[in-house]
């Protein structure tokens, strides 16, 4: 198995100082950079949208990964296609039709995440793992970053990860909230792929000797 994938979230960095911030992450060494898009209506808060993306993109050559925290999130696909990410995340519970949502995102050259939030359940999603590049495990109730994990949400990584495995599926496991030094192993072992990290990541003066401690951390 290849390393942990670490991918920072924008949302635990200074607005004021986006550029700075990118540039961190460029540097620290991390693959992806995580971005979290928020409509005050999903979730209790808001944040950018595919302008800030679009702006952002010159900056990084890393995997842009938009997690889309927004009601009917079919509406704002192309947008979020042509502001330049290369996945775009969706919540199960924000698409009615969630196969129609996620070929869109695929026919838009996109690779497509569906994601769980606490409280549902690898059941409802069921029908459209053999069509996404990515799952997103909401390891907090989305909405606002340095929130603690969940520990009822864990079960569902190893369960994605045997169905993986029993299916022959290809997806990626993301896990996403609260996400530090000391809940980084146990999510790597249950079978996860990419560690979204926000405060943990952007309250390190040395953020490329963290990067490197998460990846250390998740080998064992
Ligand atoms: C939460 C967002 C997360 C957030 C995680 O609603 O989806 O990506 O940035 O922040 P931490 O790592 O601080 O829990
Ligand atoms: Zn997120």
């Amino acid at each position: 198995k290849t390393s942990l994938i670490i991918a920072p979230s924008m949302l635990s960095s200074d607005f004021s100082r986006t550029a700075e911030e990118v540039e961190s992450i460029n540097k620290s060494g991390a693959q992806w950079v995580h971005l979290d898009v928020m409509d005050g209506m999903f979730v209790p808060n808001i944040t950018f949208g595919p302008k800030f993306i679009k702006d952002l993109r010159p900056h990084s050559d890393l995997v842009f990964d938009t997690h889309l925290m927004v009601n009917e999130p079919e509406r704002y696909v192309a947008h979020f296609a042509q502001s330049g990410s290369d996945y775009i995340t969706v919540h199960a519970e924000a698409s009615v039709h969630l196969h129609r949502t996620l070929q869109m995102i695929k026919d838009s050259g996109c690779k497509a995440g569906v994601s769980l939030i606490p409280s549902s359940s690898v059941t409802s999603i069921l029908p459209v793992l053999d069509m996404v590049d990515l799952i997103l495990i909401m390891t907090v109730n989305p909405g606002f970053g340095g929130q603690s994990l969940i520990p009822s949400t864990l079960e569902k990584i190893s369960e994605l990860a045997s169905i993986r495995e029993k299916k022959g599926y290809d997806y990626l496991i993301s896990v996403d909230g609260g996400i530090n030094l000391s809940t980084v192993g146990t999510i790597a072992r249950l079978g996860a792929d990419v560690a979204v990290c926000g405060s943990a990541f952007f309250c390190e003066q040395d953020r490329f000797s963290f990067v490197q401690a998460m990846v250390e951390h998740a080998r064992v």
